[in-house]
């Protein structure tokens, strides 16, 4: 006889900060953007310029939110993957896509692995994921995420900034984040030294959030 008890697939091997309580993520997430993660969403697909029929890869995508407003934003001819070494994120986005009757690809993949063949993907977006990783495996993702990108594809980076006062470091570890000692301002040489011909940083609205985008050459 069959079982049909519900197995999650595994967790890649990865030494990146997996988030497991999937089933609390959003509530967590919306509490420390103060009641505005759905703006924060928006206003992040805004700052990547998507456009219709685009390819992209949101990488870290957690339980989705960013990686289904890309697909709305792309529309029926864009194709849209994410994915997440964290099999709990991946069930709950899978299950938010069938809800909404959106088509976006949602495997558990680690980022410095990626299922996918070089050049496929016009944006990569990584939204508050860098910051779960250590140096060696942001070097490593980054590497991927230059292969996957098409030739003048582009990686849109929204994360935390590294507190430079005492009230900013507070701030994070009361939020539950260890203290931060590489921050989005410290990706930019990173992304030069994986490939990227082109780094643009700036501030967001969101004093602890910064953004980063890259080029590739093409
Ligand atoms: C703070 S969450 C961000 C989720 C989502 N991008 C968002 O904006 O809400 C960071 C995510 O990175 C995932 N993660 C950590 N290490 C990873 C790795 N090596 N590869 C892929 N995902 C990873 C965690 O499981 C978690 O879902």
């Amino acid at each position: 006889m069959h079982s049909h008890v519900y197995q999650p697939e595994p967790a890649p091997a990865t030494h990146g900060r997996l988030i497991r309580w999937a089933w609390l993520y959003d509530r967590v997430v919306n509490w420390l953007m103060l009641g505005r993660a759905r703006e924060l969403r928006a206003t992040t697909v805004d700052l990547a310029r998507i456009q219709p029929g685009e390819t992209i890869l949101d990488v870290g995508c957690g339980t989705g939110d960013l990686t289904l407003a890309a697909k709305t934003r792309a529309g029926q001819a864009g194709k849209v993957s994410g994915i997440d070494a964290a099999p709990e994120m991946i069930a709950v986005a899978r299950r938010k896509a069938a809800h909404a009757q959106s088509e976006v690809d949602f495997r558990v993949s680690a980022v410095e692995a990626l299922p996918f063949p070089d050049a496929t993907f016009d944006v990569v977006l990584s939204s508050l994921m860098m910051h779960h990783l250590p140096l060696a495996v942001k070097q490593q993702g980054l590497g991927e995420i230059h292969r996957v990108l098409k030739p003048g594809g582009r990686l849109v980076i929204i994360d935390m900034q590294r507190p430079t006062t005492l009230v900013g470091r507070a701030i994070i570890v009361l939020s539950g984040h260890a203290v931060l000692r590489e921050g989005v301002q410290d990706l930019p040489p990173l992304m030069s030294e994986a490939g990227f011909a082109r780094v643009q940083a700036s501030d967001t609205a969101w004093r602890m959030l910064g953004l980063v985008v890259g080029w590739v050459d093409g």
